[in-house]
């Protein structure tokens, strides 16, 4: 039996769906392709973590879940899982463009090699861009289907992360506009999902917290803290026909904190 029990029936949301998730062997991705699998989706796992991505896979059972090896950077890697969930479930209906690396933390722009921003580049925004493209190739002659790109709080403000990975992140908001534009008169959704701070390898790097031991991410919102679960349930709205008709949205989980400047003080805590 799977580790991640089926809900019943009436209770699944994506039951019959196909899903690729590309980075989803840790993080935000694994959450999100444990839960696609609990609401019914079989789920292709694509990653660099071979050794992650498999064990995840091998939870979740061998019907459910499989790995595919796919560097999102490179298009033949990502052709490649794409047609892995053609081969196996004879088609694609959501694409989670979750994937993304951050760069060596510099604060000095005098300081930054052009290899560094276009190693960030070329993994978060042509990675965002070739799963689009491939899954556009699978999803077009059905006239269905959804595709997610994951942002951050760095896609719409800026002084939160490097120049390389808030590039990267903004320019994926615009990716995702352009190519809703294009999609929507094929029926296919495209939409970004950004999130806030969640301790995962990614940020442990970005921020050095190891290093850091009194780090604490600043918070509007009382009382919560957010959890790659929580982007998965975002992400699970997305995919599902809940949102059928929302389509070129950036959908912020991040508690307010892109949109809301305390810096002006009008609510100011006591
Ligand atoms: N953690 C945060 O605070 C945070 C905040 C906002 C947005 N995000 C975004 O959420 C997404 C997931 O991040 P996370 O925090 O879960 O990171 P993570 O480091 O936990 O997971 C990232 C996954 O991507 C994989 N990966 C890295 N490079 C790859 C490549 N070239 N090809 C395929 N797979 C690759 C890694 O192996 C890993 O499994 C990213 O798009 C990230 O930018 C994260």
């Amino acid at each position: 039996m799977a580790a991640t029990a089926l809900l019943s029936q009436a209770a699944r949301r994506l039951e019959g769906k196909v899903a690729v998730v590309t980075g989803g062997a840790c993080g935000i991705g694994e959450s999100t392709a444990r839960l696609f699998s609990k609401h019914g989706a079989k789920v292709i796992i694509a990653d660099i973590r071979s050794d992650l991505g498999k064990s995840v896979c091998k939870d979740l059972g061998p019907e459910t879940a499989s790995f595919v090896h796919c560097d999102v950077s490179c298009e033949s890697d990502v052709e490649n899982a794409i047609a892995a969930a053609v081969d196996r479930h004879g088609k694609l209906d959501i694409m989670v463009n979750n994937a993304a690396i951050g760069d060596p933390p510099k604060l000095n722009i005098l300081d930054i090699d052009k290899a560094d921003f276009d190693k960030v580049i070329s993994v978060n925004l042509t990675g965002v861009f070739l799963g689009a493209k491939h899954a556009a190739r699978a999803m077009i002659p059905l006239r269905r289907g959804t595709i997610i790109n994951v942002g951050s709080v760095s896609s719409s403000v800026g002084g939160v992360a490097s120049h390389a990975y808030a590039s990267s992140k903004h320019a994926v908001v615009g990716l995702t506009r352009n190519v809703a534009a294009e999609l929507g008169p094929y029926g296919i959704r495209v939409n970004c999902l950004s999130p806030y701070f969640i301790r995962t390898p990614l940020s442990e790097e970005m921020f050095k917290i190891d290093e850091n031991p009194g780090f604490r991410a600043y918070s509007n919102l009382e009382g919560v803290t957010l959890r790659e679960e929580d982007v998965a349930e975002a992400a699970l709205f997305l995919g599902s026909d809940e949102s059928k008709y929302i389509s070129g949205h950036n959908l912020a989980v991040d508690g307010g904190f892109t949109t809301i400047n305390p810096a002006f003080g009008l609510f100011a805590r006591a």
